[in-house]
């Protein structure tokens, strides 16, 4: 068994295994945010990434791709209901979200959870070298710290939140905030999106199991009171994407051209806004597509000139909650294009599926209206893409102030998605802004982006891994201090 001094874990592997009804096998990028930053920051550092192949039943073989080695964790089928779309996403998902939607608790669910954390831990403790720096992702593996430190205590264990974390009063509310809390405590740092989510782990661990806290730091006894104490850090170091990347991408000729071409089928609309969401509560697709309606409705704005091109990209499809949304969002698309749509021009063009990352570049080279409405979400990097693509300064963003991204891209048109009244008077600013300002406004969202991007954030995470619990002396790509 080959061994390595980094390793990923994260529920999903990279690229997801689709077996297509003739029996050929394809491996497909996986969806999500984790992916995209993760993707970006891996090759060439000759790691391992631990993970799930996205379909039930037996693991594939590990096999290397993009510079990694990938370890494939097996799912059954009962654990793909009971580990992912159980307690995942619908017991920790609604919770971690502010409970949009109700969350089920379930003790056979948590066994599941359990029992799977512990699969992964095993995996990452097999592929990881003596000393070794184990990275561990996100709010379906919070046990694998704890598990993993039991089974190799000589590796620096990491844990990366890309969701936020709940206030004490919502994550009170799981019966098993204690052994959560537990899990996580077996890292040596815990990285958050924001202040906000450090500060709300740091207090479930005050409050909620009674351990001592010191600025950014918090202290427990794993084997008892008699013990070795164990300090572990938590604090905010926001994710970003990769901005050169994009930038270079945007740039190309084909990358133009196409982005041209979609204006032109689209019928060339002097203003076409753009969602681009995994079909998830959290996006607050509903309220968007209410402020456009309303809009349509009040004769602000009307096709053909002005068009919105909405991709929703399938998500969690056999949860009760996601599928509700599809039928919601393609019923109200259904009413808005039969009430508003002349002959040949649709109001709303909607699109449920994957694209390649030359086509997001091309979609968000078109778009002149980017609205990033989200309910909540940790950071959401479609925002960062579409500022990462606007080589041309054009393009006006409008983002949900309980994005993470809002706390850093503070010259978007910052919107309260809930209140349909100002998200309309948003959006309409954001169309009617002068060009001075829109670009004025874009160029230092471009440059906030650029500063911090995703190898920034890598470097700037490991760092404060490798100096856990103290704090790193220097930070950043050019080595400033924090
Ligand atoms: P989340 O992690 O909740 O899905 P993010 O906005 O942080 O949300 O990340 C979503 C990622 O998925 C982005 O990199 C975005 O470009 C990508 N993405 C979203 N929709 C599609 C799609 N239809 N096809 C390809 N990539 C997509
Ligand atoms: O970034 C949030 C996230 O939930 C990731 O953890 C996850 O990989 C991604 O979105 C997509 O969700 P899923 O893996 O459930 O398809």
């Amino acid at each position: 068994m080959r061994t390595f001094d980094l390793v990923v874990v994260a529920n999903r592997l990279p690229v997801d295994r689709v077996v297509d009804p003739d029996g050929t096998e394809q491996w497909r990028t996986s969806p999500g945010g984790l992916v995209t930053a993760m993707e970006s920051v891996m090759p060439g550092r000759d790691g391992a990434w631990v993970g799930w192949a996205g379909e039930a039943g037996e693991a594939p073989e590990p096999f290397v791709e993009n510079d990694m080695y990938l370890q494939p964790v097996a799912l059954s089928a009962e654990e793909v209901e009971q580990y992912y779309e159980g307690f995942s996403n619908e017991t920790l998902w609604p919770i971690y979200h502010d409970v949009i939607v109700s969350a089920t608790f379930h003790r056979f669910w948590w066994n599941a959870y359990r029992a799977v954390n512990q699969r992964f831990a095993e995996a990452a403790a097999r592929v990881a070298a003596p000393g070794a720096t184990v990275w561990v992702h996100d709010y379906q593996l919070q046990l694998v710290p704890a598990m993993l430190r039991e089974l190799r205590p000589d590796v620096r264990i990491g844990w990366f939140n890309h969701i936020p974390f709940p206030p004490v009063e919502l994550f009170a509310q799981l019966p098993w905030r204690q052994s959560l809390v537990e899990g996580l405590l077996g890292a040596d740092f815990l990285g958050f999106q924001r202040t906000a989510d450090a500060e709300n782990f740091l207090r479930a661990c005050r409050r909620l199991v009674g351990l001592p806290t010191k600025g950014d730091t918090v202290t427990h006894h794993p084997h008892g009171d008699d013990g070795e104490a164990h300090t572990v850090r938590a604090s905010a170091i926001p994710i970003s994407i990769d901005f050169n990347g994009l930038d270079e991408l945007a740039r190309t000729p084909e990358v133009k051209a196409r982005a041209a071409e979609i204006r032109s089928s689209l019928g060339d609309p002097e203003i076409l806004m753009l969602g681009v969401d995994r079909l998830d509560y959290t996006k607050g697709i509903r309220h968007r597509l209410k402020a456009y309606e309303e809009l349509l409705r009040d004769g602000e704005v009307a096709p053909p000139e002005t068009a919105l091109l909405q991709v929703a990209t399938p998500s969690r499809e056999r949860v009760a909650a996601y599928r509700n949304l599809r039928t919601q969002v393609e019923g109200t698309v259904g009413r808005i294009n039969g009430e508003h749509s002349p002959i040949g021009a649709q109001a709303v063009q909607y699109l449920h599926h994957s694209y390649p990352r030359s086509e997001m570049a091309a979609l968000f080279l078109a778009a002149d209206v980017m609205l990033v409405t989200p309910l909540r979400d940790g950071m959401n990097l479609v925002a960062k893409e579409y500022v990462s693509c606007r080589h041309d300064l054009g393009g006006a963003l409008v983002l949900s102030e309980f994005t993470g991204a809002a706390r850093e891209l503070h010259q978007a048109f910052v919107c309260n998605p809930h209140d349909i009244e100002g998200l309309k008077q948003t959006i309409m600013r954001a169309v009617r802004a002068p060009e001075a300002d829109r670009r004025r406004r874009m160029r230092a969202l471009r440059k906030r982006v650029a500063d911090h991007d995703v190898q920034r954030w890598a470097q700037r995470y490991l760092e404060a891994l490798a100096s856990a619990p103290e704090r790193p002396e220097r930070q950043g790509r050019h080595g400033k201090s924090a």
